[in-house]
């Protein structure tokens, strides 16, 4: 060995060294707890093929897959609240894009901004514009979307419809006729489940009813909540809620689902993720089930965005990262959607992977009008959507129509329209 390449091979040496070093250092371990609802058929699996494409690329981190049952996050978002509170964090928690992050948590600085994360991975360019708008505020993205959701769906059992030689209803009258022969044939028309459902049933109606313009106008100020063509979309819920399974406060979302699996019931008008639900259940789109828009709504697109974000302060934040980065990446959206029952948010993902529903799902997200989800999160602050919430809870038990739009109209004039 010369003298002079000594130096030279302890350069080298020197320089391999801390290239690992930056390798190790750049790759996040320890624990990373991630806190969603998801724990019924279909999104539990969806949510367990997400973590494995993480695990595979971070093999170093354990995940704590904490969930707090109940649909529609009714349960886990009052323990989230209380662990926000009290500064205890998740490492990163699911929320619905939109005023559900931006006027809670985003606007109580309590958020980390995800922009830096879309920058890094190329993302601004391969998400719609409207969706990163609603994820906006202050000039930052505030969450990373896994998904796009569309909630007003009727899903039917397709042999019940063969038996009784009915066809799914496009139009509200039509429900009704078509309600009406599945009562004389002793089945139940519609099936329905606790609280947070029947609002889903309702904004559905009200869309059907009035529209898409008119149900957008519904949550800017542009659409009175007084006006004659309300009262008759609450007529319509009213009648329709005369359809249901009489136990609905009892269930929760996939047990009315279920419902229609067992046979007992003939339609259900949910969110797709009862399409994950209906194929955990080992049921194959448009061989034992069959879909709709919700009566009177083609046309329109009822979305909503599972996402997730970064708290200040959350613990191992290079881990969130990681993770907030899987949930972004067309690897993770499409291990995850294809079994969750939505399509993704990331317009990367690869179309054949999706069954013939989910597949007309993409083409409606393309064609449709989309409008905001009121009880996923998107159309309205959660103040004004728990004021909504509690007058549907007494209508459901008073069933009067004049005194329910009396709490509407309060309720919009409360949140400043
Ligand atoms: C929705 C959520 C969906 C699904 C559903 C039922 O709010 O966006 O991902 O989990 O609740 O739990």
């Amino acid at each position: 060995m010369s003298k002079r390449s000594l130096p030279n091979i302890i350069v080298v040496t020197l320089m391999l060294a801390m290239i690992l070093l930056a390798g190790c250092a750049a790759e996040p371990s320890g624990e990373l707890e991630v806190f969603s609802w998801w724990t019924a058929g279909g999104e539990a699996e969806g949510l367990a093929a997400m973590l494995e494409v993480f695990s595979e690329q971070y093999p170093d981190i354990e995940v704590i897959n904490a969930t707090v049952a109940g649909g529609a996050g009714v349960d886990a978002r009052a323990v989230l609240a209380t662990r926000m509170q009290g500064g205890d964090p998740p490492g990163s928690f699911q929320v619905h894009a939109g005023r559900e992050l931006i006027d809670t948590y985003v606007v109580a600085d309590q958020m980390e901004p995800v922009t830096f994360i879309f920058e890094d991975e190329g993302w601004t360019d391969v998400y719609p514009a409207d969706l990163i708008e609603i994820l906006s505020y202050d000039g930052e993205i505030w969450s990373v979307p896994v998904n796009i959701h569309r909630a007003n769906v009727l899903w039917y059992n397709k042999a019940i419809f063969a038996d009784n030689g009915l066809t799914p209803p496009t139009s509200i009258g039509d429900f009704f006729t078509v309600a009406e022969t599945l009562e004389a044939a002793g089945v139940t028309p519609l099936a329905l489940g606790e609280s947070w459902t029947v609002v889903h049933l309702f904004e559905t109606v009200l869309l059907g009813s009035i529209g898409p313009d008119a149900y957008i106008g519904l949550w800017n100020g542009e659409t009175d909540w007084s006006t004659t063509e309300v009262t008759q979309a609450l007529e319509n819920f009213n009648t329709m809620l005369n359809f249901v399974n009489e136990d609905f406060a009892a269930l929760s979302w996939d047990q009315a689902t279920q419902l229609v699996i067992d046979g007992t019931a003939a339609m259900n008008i949910m969110g797709d993720w009862a399409e994950g639900y209906f194929k955990a259940q080992g049921w194959t789109p448009d061989v034992e089930f069959g879909w709709a828009a919700s009566p009177g709504s083609a046309g329109s697109f009822d979305a909503l965005s599972d996402s997730f974000g970064l708290p200040k302060d959350a613990p191992n934040r290079d881990a969130v990262v990681a993770w907030l980065t899987v949930c972004g990446s067309k690897e993770g959206q499409d291990a995850f959607n294809p079994i969750k029952g939505s399509i993704p948010a990331n317009t990367e993902g690869d179309r054949s992977l999706y069954d013939a529903y989910l597949q007309s799902a993409m083409d409606d997200f393309a064609s449709d009008t989309i409008v905001p989800s009121l009880m996923h999160g998107a159309a309205a602050a959660p103040s004004w959507q728990q004021d909504i919430i509690d007058a549907v809870n007494l209508f459901i038990a008073d069933r009067d129509v004049a005194t329910f739009q009396d709490a509407l109209v309060s309720a919009a004039a409360e949140a400043g329209f």
